[in-house]
């Protein structure tokens, strides 16, 4: 790790939130539904799918799940009113309330993916931290049941349980968002060595593809991409069984790229008030965003 990324990675928490927001703004659509509205139409331009994200995670009272919930339903109407095809919703169960009350959780996310169902619009459940992990696997697998056609989750190659938990699934269709996954997590539950993290993620998608699963191949690592056409090729799919996904802002060359191909490419776009923290993880994530924002910084842009 060099130097910068070093003191990135240790300081981020306490950088002052004008100067995240500096470094961040390309990777949040803006404060709105309306600015993650007009991303989406200029995405959608270039030939790329949206999936809409209302920013805020952890709630700590109940109270707080239900703006969100009921932004979320304002997506979907959104998406509907505009018609803007093939969008759809990406939703965190921590900011409907798991971790305060999983079956409170649970019921406004049934009613967020029975609205979906209802306007015929896709639900992709996040993946977030561990003690998540469970209630949230749990959800995708009710909620399936009974909205099959309208729901999906993410899950994390850097997981070491992450193959038993879609062999555990593959009793009924599968539908996926594969990542690496970005919470802090231990060695005991997780791969730590990237490399293994990346193989694992060649292996889960092989799997995925094997129980003839949808998935979002969630990733901007061009090896993965490789990776991905491989598998693709060798299980012969057509273009409409799968999607390559990425988040907005980061390496719009390769998502070029990826849609000149041929494939069908989905943009996480989040919009909302609670950037900070998104906008936190983002940097932490990646330092070479802050190392880039500051070198346009310093020829005046
Ligand atoms: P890697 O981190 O190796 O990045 C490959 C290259 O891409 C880097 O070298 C860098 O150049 C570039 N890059 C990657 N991230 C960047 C960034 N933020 N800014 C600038 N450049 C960047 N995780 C999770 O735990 N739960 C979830 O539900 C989701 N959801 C999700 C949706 C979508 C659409 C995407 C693309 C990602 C997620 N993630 C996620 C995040 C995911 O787990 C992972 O942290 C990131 O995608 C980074 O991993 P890569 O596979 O891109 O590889």
């Amino acid at each position: 790790m060099s130097a910068f990324n070093y003191m990135v990675s240790k300081t981020i928490m306490h950088v002052p939130s004008p100067i995240v927001r500096f470094f961040a703004k390309d990777y949040v659509a803006g404060p709105s539904i309306e600015d993650a509205i007009r991303v989406t139409r200029e995405l959608y331009a270039k030939g790329v799918m949206g999936t809409l994200d209302i920013l805020g995670e952890y709630i700590t009272k109940k109270e707080q799940a239900i703006p969100f919930k009921q932004e979320c339903i304002r997506i979907l109407e959104t998406i509907k009113r505009e018609n803007l095809i093939d969008a759809n919703l990406s939703v965190k169960p921590t900011q409907m309330g798991l971790l305060l009350d999983p079956e409170f959780a649970y019921d406004n996310m049934r009613e967020i993916v029975a609205k979906g169902a209802e306007l015929d619009i896709f639900i992709r459940i996040d993946m977030e931290n561990t003690p998540s992990l469970v209630d949230t696997l749990d959800f995708y697998r009710r909620l399936r049941d009974e909205f099959p056609d309208h729901v999906g989750v993410a899950i994390q190659s850097y997981m070491r349980r992450s193959h038993d938990d879609v062999e555990a699934l593959s009793d009924k269709p599968m539908n996926f968002r594969l990542v690496k996954g970005i919470f802090i997590v231990t060695r005991k539950e997780a791969w730590v060595d990237p490399k293994l993290v990346t193989r694992n993620y060649v292996e889960l998608l092989d799997q995925m593809f094997g129980h003839g699963a949808y998935v979002g191949i969630a990733t901007h690592d061009e090896q993965l991409y490789f990776e991905a056409l491989k598998l693709i090729r060798k299980y012969k799919l057509k273009p409409e069984q799968y999607e390559f996904q990425m988040l907005l802002g980061v390496d719009p060359q390769l998502r070029d790229l990826i849609v000149s191909e041929g494939h069908r490419l989905r943009v996480y776009i989040p919009y909302g008030k609670e950037w900070l923290g998104y906008s936190r993880r983002r940097l932490l994530e990646n330092p070479n965003i802050a190392r880039a924002a500051l070198k346009q910084m310093l020829k005046g842009k």
